[in-house]
């Protein structure tokens, strides 16, 4: 599906990065689904990593007059690397059916964002890559088709911003 994908962004105008493999190893789902049981019949791949696709709007640089990086050393110096591996969570524990977790979005806007950016998230679901903005410094803005899961969102969002003052107050 990823080349599909990527054919569609370069022909609408992005440039293309680069794209990370996410290993998400032990903790992807225990499908079943191989096909043809120790057969060559019609043998089926179980998934256990994703493509995160890399796109940069008009220009591949930013200008970056007054603008606060934030990340660490140690951070770019691991995930420049084209591999990340780290794992998924459980669709229950979030109340979402495919939440991603939030080391992702957290890496990304780290990576290509500056202190105090907008990050836009138009499929934003639990509102994961929200919580990774506000973690980050970043405003957000996040849309989702269903109300249900932009409420969800709002809970979550709203019970971390909670968590966060209590925590200033004991400070
Ligand atoms: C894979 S989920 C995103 C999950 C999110 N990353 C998270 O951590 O919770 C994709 C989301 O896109 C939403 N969606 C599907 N089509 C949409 C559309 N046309 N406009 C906005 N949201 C849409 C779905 O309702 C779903 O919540």
């Amino acid at each position: 599906m990823h080349s599909y994908i990527i054919e569609d962004m370069l022909k609408i105008g992005y440039l293309m990065r680069g794209e990370i493999i996410w290993n998400k190893g032990s903790s992807a789902s225990p499908s079943t689904a191989w096909g043809s049981w120790m057969s060559a019949s019609n043998l089926v791949l179980r998934d256990t990593h994703e493509y995160i696709l890399i796109f940069s709007k008009e220009s591949f640089s930013r200008r970056k007059k007054d603008k606060e990086n934030t990340i660490t050393r140690d951070q770019f110096l691991e995930w420049t690397k084209s591999v990340w591996t780290f794992p998924a969570v459980s669709a229950k524990s979030i109340g979402h059916p495919a939440p991603f977790p939030e080391e992702l979005p957290y890496r990304l806007i780290q990576l290509y964002s500056f202190k105090g950016d907008v990050v836009l998230d138009p499929f934003c679901g639990s509102g994961t890559t929200c919580i990774a903005a506000l973690k980050s410094g970043r405003y957000y803005i996040g849309y989702d088709i269903k109300p249900e899961y932009v409420e969800l969102a709002n809970n979550r969002i709203n019970k971390y911003l909670y968590q966060t003052k209590v925590q200033q107050i004991k400070l």
